[in-house]
């Protein structure tokens, strides 16, 4: 088995996921703003550590995505944060795109950036202990979008992208994401989100991509969060599945999803409904950023000296998707 297959079974199988923790700046400042806590270094630090040390590090989070700041912090007890995440038990990664642009060419849509100089940050990055990256491209839904440029764009973008990630011996996350926001109907999202998927796909083998030393990291099959025809989760499940067993070709080891604006509960319902019908042979796990922190960011904002009582609903949260990743969750376990 290939290194790189290796590191990526390592990061999701026995129902572990990966803790999407790198939020930029201006995101994570968005984050701390709507629950009143000043958006210092510091404060972004304090609440991060908690989370990396708890004990559902061990048990349910075989990686986390960190962002460039987070990654040359020092802990609270003078650890690198790479150590303090590997001695957990779960493996360092960083997002490693500078971030989404608009797109020349079109009127809405964003190309991400950061291909510029990504060769020798890879460098230093893998220097440091880091085992994986990630990458997200964006796409809108609506009548003309995403357009033939916004998908071949992209595509191009992350191909590049996972291309120098696994000459530098890490395992690259392929995130295309197709946003939830508008109108869209279920089977939209499907035809879009489909694909957009098959085009990344040609590009990584185009440009030699080891599949089996990748993880997916899609969008579930969702109606847009203002359409007026919802679905239900089997249903969510069943398009999930459709789609992903149509367009990623089988040497691909796992399928990691994002939560993109479901609240917790819905991103792990989904989540247990697709892996109890799952008929590939893809392991389907989590990468969830908001599925896993909301809660326990709200909690945290009352008393950011409250380490345990924060960790304690983290940890329930990964408790959960793990169960979920497993195809073992029930709603009874909710507290
Ligand atoms: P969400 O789970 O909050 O969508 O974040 C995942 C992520 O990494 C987006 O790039």
């Amino acid at each position: 088995m290939s290194e790189l297959n290796n590191i990526a079974l390592k990061i999701i199988e026995n129902g572990k996921g990966i803790l999407a923790a790198d939020e930029s700046t201006s995101t994570m400042t968005k984050r701390l703003d709507s629950v009143n806590v000043p958006s210092t270094p510091e404060n972004r630090l304090i609440f991060r550590e908690t989370l990396f040390t708890s004990s559902s590090m061990t048990d349910c989070i075989g990686g986390v995505i960190l962002y460039d700041e987070t990654i040359k912090q020092i802990s609270s007890k003078k650890k690198k944060i790479t150590e303090l995440i590997s001695e957990m038990g779960s493996l360092p990664g960083i997002k490693v795109d500078t971030g989404a642009k608009v797109l020349a060419g079109s009127k809405d849509e964003k190309i991400t950036e950061g291909l510029d100089g990504l060769r020798e940050r890879l460098k230093e990055y893998y220097k440091i202990g880091v085992k994986f990256t990630k990458w997200r491209g964006v796409y809108l839904i609506s009548k003309d979008y995403p357009s033939k440029l916004s998908i071949n764009s992209n595509a191009h973008a992350l191909a590049r992208y996972s291309a120098l990630v696994q000459e530098c011996n890490m395992v690259p996350i392929v995130e295309p994401e197709v946003l939830m926001d508008g109108e869209h109907s279920a089977e939209d999202c499907y035809k879009k989100t489909s694909k957009v998927i098959e085009r990344c796909f040609e590009e990584l083998i185009l440009h030699k991509v080891d599949l089996k030393g990748i993880i997916l990291k899609p969008n579930m099959i969702l109606p847009g969060n203002k359409s007026k025809n919802k679905i239900s989760n089997d249903e969510v499940a069943r398009l999930t599945l459709k789609c992903l067993k149509n367009c990623v070709p089988s040497e691909v080891p796992g399928i990691a999803f994002l939560s993109g604006g479901q609240s917790e509960i819905e991103a792990t319902e989904n989540l247990n409904l697709i892996n109890k019908h799952n008929d590939t042979n893809f392991i389907m796990s989590y990468s969830y950023g908001r599925a896993l922190q909301q809660s326990a960011l709200k909690f945290w904002s009352k008393d950011i000296k409250n380490i345990e009582g924060t960790q304690k609903i983290f940890n329930h949260r990964a408790k959960m998707n793990t169960l979920a990743a497993q195809g073992k969750w029930s709603k009874d376990f909710e507290i």
